[in-house]
């Protein structure tokens, strides 16, 4: 497939460039820098100059897609208005073009908000945290949209080889700093490998018939002790840590670090079902990080 990927030099954005190409797909990666130009160009992707905020300078190239996956978010505080002026000039563009363009549009965990002793399924109810009610709008609006074939991907909390979620555990320990944990010790994250993460947006991709909500998570729930617990181990640090409350966590970092204090189980038996998907990593512990 023709496939324009937005984000593609990012921290899951690398995985999916790579895994598309592996498969064979033609890539074009939306590109803001000279770095990321070369980025791109390393893993075998032509790089498209242009900006998430600006998408009249890029949106064109669409009639020539067979497919597109939004994976690129600006984190600041335009993050929101970003990613719906990308949306609306997407959806206006394939609106254009004689067959619905096949879209992934990238959601996240933190849609369902604590979930607690629950497993939260495509079903559930979401309860997006603040700052990225946003993003459960726009997923709303590309599923609803006859323009596109719309799937709406929810990762869980992602990690890899250099770190991705585990990275401020990992400089604490390089550092021989008592790890630093928001809210609660106890608190679960679900989890997934970057790599297998890669893997679920392909086979999405690749099947334009499956539409709606797909939970991507190789483990439902981990609790931050056992993660903090396997980094010590390996770095040979001590396990201290000290625990700040969600208030400090809002004060220091900003309205986005609620995120990481949500205890919360997301389930992906749809995804596994419906496209075949199994992660390699079906426990952290197995992975390089
Ligand atoms: N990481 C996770 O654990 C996780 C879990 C669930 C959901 N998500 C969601 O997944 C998405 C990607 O997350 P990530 O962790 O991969 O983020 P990331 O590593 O920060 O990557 C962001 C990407 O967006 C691009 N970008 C930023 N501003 C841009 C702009 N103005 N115009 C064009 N491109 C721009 C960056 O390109 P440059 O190379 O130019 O910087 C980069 O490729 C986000 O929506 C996030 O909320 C992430």
């Amino acid at each position: 497939m023709k496939v324009l990927i937005l984000g593609g030099t990012g921290s899951i954005g690398t995985a999916v460039t790579q895994e598309l190409i592996r498969r064979g797909h033609q890539v074009a990666g939306l590109s803001r820098s000279q770095a990321s130009d070369e980025r791109l160009a390393a893993l075998g992707a032509r790089p498209l100059r242009g900006d998430l905020r600006f998408p009249g300078d890029w949106s064109r190239e669409i009639s020539a897609m067979d497919g597109l996956i939004q994976l690129a978010a600006t984190f600041d505080e335009d993050m929101g208005a970003a990613d719906t002026a990308a949306i609306t000039a997407i959806l206006r563009q394939a609106a254009l073009c004689p067959e619905p363009l096949r879209l992934i549009y990238t959601g996240g965990c933190w849609l369902y908000g604590a979930t607690g002793p629950r497993v939260a399924s495509e079903s559930s109810p979401m309860r997006p945290i603040k700052p990225f009610a946003w993003m459960h709008r726009n997923a709303a609006k590309v599923l609803a949209s006859p323009a596109v074939s719309a799937a709406v991907i929810h990762p869980a909390m992602v990690y890899h080889q250099e770190g991705g979620v585990f990275s401020r555990y990992l400089e604490a320990a390089r550092q021989r700093m008592p790890f630093e944990i928001w809210g609660s010790i106890a608190t679960r994250w679900p989890l997934v490998q970057r790599d297998d993460l890669a893997r679920a947006y392909c086979l999405l991709l690749e099947n334009p018939q499956l539409t709606g909500h797909f939970n991507a998570s190789a483990q439902d729930g981990v609790q931050v002790s056992e993660i903090t617990g396997e980094i010590a181990r390996r770095h040979g640090h001590d396990g201290s840590y000290v625990v700040r409350s969600l208030k400090h966590a809002l004060i220091k970092y900003g309205d986005w670090a609620e995120g990481p204090t949500l205890d919360q189980q997301m389930g992906s038996d749809k995804l596994r079902r419906l496209t075949g998907w199994q992660p390699q990593f079906t426990s952290f512990r197995d992975a390089q990080f």
